[in-house]
């Protein structure tokens, strides 16, 4: 006999909230990294993404049940014999993350750090030309990762016949009755996403002293314009 299954909460709010922001900011930092113009938009988007590591990391320690690391980290024994399951189509359901998607996502939060760190660093010109190609090889390795994220998630969804991205969405999954968590802490999702809105309007208002000179002297450029209309 199964279980009765029926939609209980798995992801909390943070979670979510921390989760489309990462793909914005992942996104909007991708597209505008070549343009001189948006290199306000480009650092603090990245920026942001350094922020949000650094709440999951606290939130992986005193989070809800599926958004502990102590949940979802498992050794590489354990991610071995669920890729050899996968392939085998017998794999086994997670109600949480599964042993091979935590391991992308370790990896995403790592790839976060050092394209952050790499990021700063060349914008201070903390280190030489070789910064800045490290800068693009790390973000360029993460795409890639990003791409297999994705990929897992649908091949992950097509074989347990789920639909993990709407899940990511409203936070609910099939399980059995029980194994939800019973708050989804919307309160700090919401803080969460009040504190990003409140970091780039800050960053707006007085961007990094690395790029300050530029933007302000862009804005006085348009201001004289403004007078000379
Ligand atoms: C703290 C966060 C970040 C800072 C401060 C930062 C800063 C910079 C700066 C200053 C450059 C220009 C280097 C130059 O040409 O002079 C750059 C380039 C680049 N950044 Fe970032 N970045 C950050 C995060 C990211 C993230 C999250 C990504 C990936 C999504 C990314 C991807 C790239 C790429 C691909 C380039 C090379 C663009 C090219 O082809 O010239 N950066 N970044
Ligand atoms: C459109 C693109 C994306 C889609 C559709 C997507 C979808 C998902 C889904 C469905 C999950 C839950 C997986 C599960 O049920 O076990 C997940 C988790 C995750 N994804 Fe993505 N993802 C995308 C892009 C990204 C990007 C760009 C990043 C990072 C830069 C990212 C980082 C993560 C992380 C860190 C988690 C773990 C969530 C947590 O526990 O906090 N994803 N993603």
């Amino acid at each position: 006999m199964t279980t009765p299954t029926r939609p209980i909460l798995v992801w909390d709010l943070p979670v979510r909230v921390f989760h489309w922001l990462m793909v914005l900011c992942f996104a909007g930092a991708y597209l505008t990294a070549e343009s001189d113009g948006l290199r306000l938009v480009h650092v603090t988007l990245g920026y942001t993404m350094a922020g949000l590591v650094g709440f999951r990391l606290v939130w992986g320690l005193i989070g809800t049940r599926y958004a502990r690391f102590s949940e979802f980290v498992r050794g590489p024994r354990a991610v071995a014999g669920y890729l050899r399951d996968l392939f085998s189509g017998k794999a086994r359901h997670f109600t949480g993350h599964n042993p091979a998607g935590a391991l992308a996502i370790l990896a995403l939060l790592g790839l976060t750090l050092a394209v952050t760190l790499s990021g700063h660093a060349t914008l201070n010109a903390l280190g030489g030309e070789w910064l800045e190609d490290a800068h693009e090889a790390v973000a360029n390795l993460m795409l890639g990762v990003v791409i297999v994220h994705i990929g897992g998630v649908l091949a992950s969804s097509l074989l347990h016949r789920e639909k993990l991205v709407p899940a990511m969405v409203h936070g609910r999954k099939a399980g059995a009755e029980g194994e939800g968590i019973r708050s989804g802490w919307n309160v700090v999702g919401i803080l969460l996403l009040a504190a990003v809105l409140g970091f780039w309007w800050l960053q707006w208002q007085s961007p990094p002293a690395a790029l300050a000179d530029g933007v302000r002297a862009e804005s006085h450029d348009r201001g004289h314009k403004h007078h000379d209309d």
